[in-house]
């Protein structure tokens, strides 16, 4: 039975009596994902013409992870360049003008005959549940996606994604995927001493069709509760990985695990957008030095015309006790922010790279393990989710 997502109860009868009567008609956002939760071997969705083109662009987003073979045609009142391309781009189907019914019934037997033959190839269970707009999760984690950044390099990213995602694992309490995101110089593999066998770059050529199963292959396990996606081992292969490719293994990492910690390049390129896009949390490393934190209002400057949620960012202060010449006021003057967790400096910090082992593995009492223990504690320990996924199913554009 194919569902129509109508709110309009005029237009959806008249779309009804031209589909035929095998049809289904929903309302709201809510009770299509419902239905579309309940009919697992549903193949066709049509958005009616009323449908927000966030909202189609959300749910087409969620069904090419979590249900390529669900097709969805989207119809509108006018056809318009920019919002085709961006449907499409979502993984709608087709577009179609809601006046052309011929146009209509044969988009919506294209889409079917290319979700049997999806079908065919795919094993029923491998369907995944899509969270409703409610609650989140059904039978998925609906992990938290923590994104750390900086717009300047060496200030302390990485020593920070590392030692908060091992110590958001808590020994195997809670499941963390960290994933180095640093695609062309990842140093996650260097400071933990594990060896980078399946790295990010082995899905590049299976990127139009991962799964599950195949995102779980990628990562390499690091201790309990936490396991690794590391970085390219040539910096050559980082090219490849589109924006796109990050995006789905981010949503597949969240389908599994409590905690997505992110750790990043330096840089403003659409991969690292996609890892800014999908995050819950911004943690916004910075260091005492004026190029740093001038660097650090410029991030936040971005960040405001990307529209990214203010109470998401979190602006951390590495290296906060380092005599360097600049008060706490004088700082947050620059960057015009409460700073909201400092990370003293020491140089155990770099002892521990060079050794391989984390300060939150081998020094639990270490002061630097200690602040970002009770960063987490404060910012991120969680029993539900409390923050709704940003652009997660219909709530793309409500951030
Ligand atoms: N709190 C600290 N005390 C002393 N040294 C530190 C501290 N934090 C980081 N460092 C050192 O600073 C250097 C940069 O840290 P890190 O690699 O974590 O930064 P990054 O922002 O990830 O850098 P990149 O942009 O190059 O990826 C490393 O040598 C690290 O050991
Ligand atoms: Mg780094």
């Amino acid at each position: 039975m194919t569902i129509l997502y109508e709110q309009w109860q005029q237009q959806a009868e008249k779309l009804a009596t031209l589909l035929g009567e095998d049809i289904l008609i929903v309302g709201s956002a809510d009770a299509l994902v419902e239905e579309v939760n309940v009919r697992r071997d549903e193949i066709l969705v049509i958005l009616g013409p009323s449908t927000p083109l966030a909202e189609a662009v959300g749910f087409a987003e969620q069904c090419r992870v979590r249900r390529p073979a669900l097709g969805v045609v989207l119809l509108r009142q006018y056809l318009d360049v920019n919002v085709m391309a961006e449907a499409l781009r979502a993984g709608v189907r087709e577009v179609v003008d809601v006046a052309d019914s011929a146009a209509i019934l044969g988009a919506c037997a294209r889409s079917q005959d290319i979700s049997r033959q999806l079908n065919q190839h795919t094993h029923a269970n491998g369907h995944a549940v899509m969270p409703t707009s409610g609650n989140g999760a059904g039978d998925l984690r609906d992990g938290q996606v923590i994104t750390v950044f900086s717009a300047k390099g060496g200030v302390g990213k990485t020593m920070t994604a590392l030692n908060l995602a091992i110590l958001l694992a808590e020994g195997g309490k809670r499941k963390v995927c960290l994933m180095d995101l640093d695609l062309a110089f990842g140093d996650v593999a260097i400071l933990t001493q594990l060896a980078p066998e399946r790295t990010i770059a082995d899905a590049v050529p299976v990127a139009d069709r991962i799964d599950e199963t195949g995102f779980r292959t990628l990562l390499t396990p690091y201790r309990s509760g936490l396991d690794v996606l590391l970085a390219p081992v040539q910096p050559a292969l980082a090219e490849d990985i589109g924006r796109g490719l990050i995006s789905d293994l981010i949503q597949l990492a969240r389908d599994s695990f409590d905690y997505v910690v992110i750790d990043t390049a330096s840089v403003f390129s659409e991969q690292m957008l996609a890892a800014l896009d999908a995050a819950h949390h911004y943690l916004l490393v910075t260091t005492p030095e004026i190029p740093a934190l001038k660097n650090t209002r410029v991030v936040l400057d971005m960040f405001d015309l990307l529209d990214y949620r203010r109470e998401a960012r979190t602006v951390v202060l590495n290296r906060a006790d380092s005599k360097v010449g600049l008060s706490h006021t004088d700082i947050e003057k620059v960057i015009r922010v409460p700073i909201n967790a400092h990370i003293p400096s020491s140089r155990d910090v770099p002892v521990s790279a060079n050794v391989g082992v984390p300060l939150a593995v081998s020094h639990a009492s270490h002061p630097v393990t200690l602040a970002i223990k009770e960063l987490a504690a404060k910012k991120f320990r969680r029993t539900a989710p409390d923050v709704k996924v940003k652009r997660g199913l219909f709530s793309k554009g409500s951030r």
